[in-house]
Parts: C-alpha cells; structure tokens; sequence
C-alpha cells in the first residue's frame, strides 16, 4: 500500500496489531509532545519510526510499553488494555517485550553474563544455572559475541555494548522489541551490523520489532514500514518507496537532511557568525 489509505487503516490501529495504540495525547504540563496519535504495530513486522529530533519518538515507544502513561487515550497490548495497568501488573507484561533504550547502558558494575541475565532475575528466582549460562551462551552467540560473559562493559567497544545489550533484550524470548536508535554512535559498518541482527531476530525469531533512528540508512534496510513523526503527529506511513517519494515537504527535508527555511529561522542564523565570536580580551573586560 503506497497511497494515502495506509494513513486511513493506521488511524484505526489494523486489526492485527500487536501493539495498538488509540488517540494517544501526551502532555508535559503545558508542553503537548504527542496529539491524538493511533497507530497499530503487525505481528511479526519491522516499523521504523523517524523524525527530527525532539519530536517524540522516545515518548511514543515508552507508551507502548507504559514506562510512560498517555495524558488521554489508550495503549493495547494484544488486545488487552495496558496504559491503565498497575505496576505489577505491568511487569507481568513488560515480560513479553525486549527493550533497547536510548543510551540504555548496561550495568558497569556486573559483567557480560551478570547484565544479560538481569531481566531473568528480575522475573524469576534462577535454581538451574546450568540452563541460564546455556542461554547466555546462545544469546552471545547470536549476536556474534562467543566467549564474553567476563568481560566488563569498559573492556567493550561502543558496538560490542550495544551486542550486548541487544542480548540482554532478547534475553526472555520477547515477542515484541524496541529499539531506541540501536545505531546511533556506531561507525557505518559496526551500525550495518546491529541492522543485520535486528533483520536475523525478525527473520529467525519472528519479533515483532519497532526501531527509533535517525539514520535513514537503517531505516530503509530493516523496514517493513516507517512512519515518520512531526510536531506530535503522523506525517507520513508506509513502506520505504512510500516514504520517499512523499509529497510532503516536511518528509523530504527530514529523509534528505535539509533545514527548513522554519529551522534556520528558528536558530536566527541570519545573525553573522563574527557577532557571535568572542576574543580572550572580551573576557578580560
Ligand atoms: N519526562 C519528561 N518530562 C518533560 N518533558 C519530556 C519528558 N520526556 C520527554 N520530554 C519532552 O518531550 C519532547 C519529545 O522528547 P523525545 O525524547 O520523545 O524526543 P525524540 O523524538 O526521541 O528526540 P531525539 O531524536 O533527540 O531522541 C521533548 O521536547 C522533550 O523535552
Ligand atoms: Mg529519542
């Protein structure tokens, strides 16, 4: 579906979704972030959400698993009603998601081992260890890092720790998995790596997966579907032809990385830039 009907169908959530999400407002007290958004995630499908920054993309996903409550509207997962759920209750939940948060830094003090089972122990009271390190292993080695259960994170690369991490949240078996900018920091090829894991997870283990990036690279490699946020609104939904050759301003600027005349307005770039240059003597004033 490459037209304007794919808006129409996620406006109400599709009937296969996962994760649905209805007329979703969030506020920060006076500050509105999300707007009546609506939104259905398919089992077993990759979407990508992309959108300038500051937009809300880690708002909307900490909805889908309530690390955030909506201001108005709702959030199902497989079609039970989750936004509304007491903590307990929650975590019960949260059981069947993997998550990979923004800067979501693993534990410096535990080692490789130690952060991959923490969601295990979180949930259950471990009497076979045997098992566990069988499983440790097999996450490792799934995302290429045979033998690193004893090292610490500050003996990992920025790439290895996002492995590892990935590890941890994949740790449950999930059946849903979010992704907050998995690639970000990483050099092209380490992040061509993380874009083949999240590929392997969907293919081999069928997740379904939702990824926050900036990186349009990424995006149009692992998408089944990217939507695109602005100003706490779906601008844009659909597959990665849709979404470039979109007619909105808006979706080509962001997808081609150019400034909106609205942007440098913004920044008052139309000062010159020696007005804003200041001498060791200024300060000495
Ligand atoms: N807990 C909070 N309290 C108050 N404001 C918040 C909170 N969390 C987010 N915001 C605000 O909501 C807006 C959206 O934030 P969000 O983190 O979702 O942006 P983003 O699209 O993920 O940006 P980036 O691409 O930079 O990660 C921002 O203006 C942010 O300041
Ligand atoms: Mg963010």
């Amino acid at each position: 579906m490459k037209n304007a009907d794919q808006n129409k169908q996620t406006a109400e959530g599709g009937d296969n979704g996962v994760l649905r999400i209805k007329n979703l407002t969030k506020r920060f007290g006076a500050h509105l972030v999300l707007e009546s958004i609506s939104l259905g995630i398919e089992k077993g499908k990759t979407t990508v959400v992309i959108g300038p920054s500051g937009c809300g993309k880690t708002v909307l996903i900490k909805h889908l698993i309530v690390l955030l409550r909506p201001s108005s509207g709702e959030v199902y997962f497989k079609g039970r009603r989750i936004d509304n759920l007491r903590e307990q209750e929650l975590n019960e939940v949260r059981m069947h998601y993997g998550f990979l948060f923004q800067g979501g830094a693993l534990f410096d003090s535990l080692n490789v081992f130690e952060n991959i089972i923490f969601p295990i122990r979180q949930h259950f009271r471990i009497n076979d260890w045997k098992v566990v390190e069988d499983l440790v292993k097999s996450k490792l080695s799934m995302v290429g890092l045979d033998g690193f259960q004893n090292y610490y994170p500050a003996n990992l690369s920025g790439g290895q720790r996002k492995r590892v991490a990935l590890a941890r949240a994949i740790a449950l078996n999930p059946e849903v998995i979010l992704y907050d900018e998995p690639t970000t920091g990483l050099d092209p090829i380490r992040a061509d790596i993380i874009n083949e894991l999240v590929l392997k997870l969907r293919r081999e283990l069928g997740i379904t997966t939702v990824v926050v990036t900036h990186d349009m690279k990424s995006a149009y490699k692992i998408a089944d579907r990217i939507i695109m946020l602005h100003r706490g609104r779906l601008v844009a939904d659909g597959d990665a032809e849709h979404i470039r050759n979109h007619p909105h301003p808006v979706v080509q600027q962001f997808i081609n990385g150019q400034v909106s005349d609205e942007d440098l307005a913004a920044l008052r770039m139309s000062g010159t830039v020696s007005q804003t240059q200041f001498m060791p003597r200024d300060f000495a004033k």
